[in-house]
């Protein structure tokens, strides 16, 4: 089969189109002939040798989530999976190739109004924005700043906020052409990304997607009691004596807190993405695909996410 492994860590040229033998489902994964594969911006940290600690080696085929056709299943699996069409998510890696496996556990059929394509834009992602929701406490009627807002993390906690009632969406972004396109899927107030802009001066919830040195200036914009919570770290990590921030605002009872949809059990991940494929496919939850590239342009993709050109998701086709 075909696939792309990362030859080296380091610069996009280190990831290689190879021939790899088409790998065999275990007692309770399903092979998945592969349609679409989502290229997320984790992939990009994978890939520069910045998550080398977490168990990433040179040599892996990286990517985490595919959509397609079931070809076959492991011998604990119902047969009946056998040609029905799916999202998967094929773990620390495994998804740039054109047959993934997945643990049955981490797959959803998929409606058949829903491309493969909208499918890998909205599988990790829309879980990681509603349980990151979730996990704030995030009631209707608070407001949101989504921090890190045009990747497709933050594009669903923007849809999700707005959805679910939040009395005011804000987001940080880096150009006002990305405001404006941000204002179309809910948000209401743009800022920039050091947090200058039209908004109130506080928020009851920020999701944040960014983390890195400017961390702690954004305790500055929680109401009290107002949560914080890191769901990505595209910014890299915050300073070692961000506490000390979060301490000095002690009279205002704030929350930090980070979060990985790793904690979520495996049940309630299916549910909420069954119901937020449906929907995708109802056209109530409006997918972002930034561009469609071939497995083979895997280089241009990752290029255009170190070059901060997309909005949204990459999907590689095989
Ligand atoms: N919590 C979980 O369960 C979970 C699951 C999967 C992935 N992740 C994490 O989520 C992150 C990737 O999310 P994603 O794919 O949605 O993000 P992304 O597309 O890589 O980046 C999101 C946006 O952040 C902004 N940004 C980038 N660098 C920045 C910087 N230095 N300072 C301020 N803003 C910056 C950019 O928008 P502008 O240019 O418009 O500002 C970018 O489009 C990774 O850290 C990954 O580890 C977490």
């Amino acid at each position: 089969m075909k696939a792309v492994i990362i030859k080296a860590f380091g610069a996009p040229d280190g990831l290689s189109v190879v021939d790899l033998p088409k790998p065999v489902p275990g007692p309770t994964e399903v092979l998945i002939a592969v349609d679409a594969i989502g290229v997320g911006g984790v992939d990009a940290l994978i890939r520069n040798g910045s998550l080398a600690g977490w168990g990433f080696t040179e040599g892996l085929v990286p990517g985490s989530e595919v959509a397609g056709t079931v070809e076959s299943v492991g011998r604990e699996v119902d047969e009946s999976w056998i040609g029905r069409r799916v999202w998967g998510f094929t773990g620390l890696g495994g998804g740039y190739a054109d047959h993934a496996t997945a643990e049955i556990d981490h797959v959803v059929p998929l409606p058949d109004d829903l491309s493969a394509a909208d499918a890998v834009t909205l599988g990790s992602s829309g879980v990681v924005a509603h349980f990151a929701l979730e996990h704030v406490h995030f009631q209707p009627d608070e407001s949101v700043l989504v921090r890190g807002a045009a990747g497709s993390i933050g594009i669903l906690s923007v849809q999700l906020a707005a959805r679910r009632g939040a009395s005011a969406v804000a987001v940080t972004t880096s150009s006002a052409k990305r405001g404006e396109q941000l204002r179309r899927l809910g948000a209401i107030h743009v800022l920039d990304r050091s947090g200058a802009g039209d908004g109130p001066p506080a928020y009851d919830v920020i999701v944040d997607v960014v983390a890195g040195p400017d961390l702690p200036t954004y305790f500055g914009k929680l109401k009290p009691n107002g949560r914080l919570v890191v769901v990505g770290i595209v910014g890299g990590q915050p300073p070692a004596d961000f506490g000390t921030t979060l301490m000095a605002a002690f009279r205002s009872s704030l929350t930090f807190s980070t979060f990985s949809a790793d904690t979520v059990p495996a049940e309630q991940r299916r549910t909420v993405r069954a119901e937020q494929f449906a929907a995708a496919a109802r056209g109530e939850l409006p997918t972002v695909v930034h561009e469609q590239l071939a497995l083979d342009d895997a280089v241009v993709a990752h290029q255009k996410i170190d070059a901060g050109e997309v909005f949204g998701r990459i999907v590689l086709i095989p």
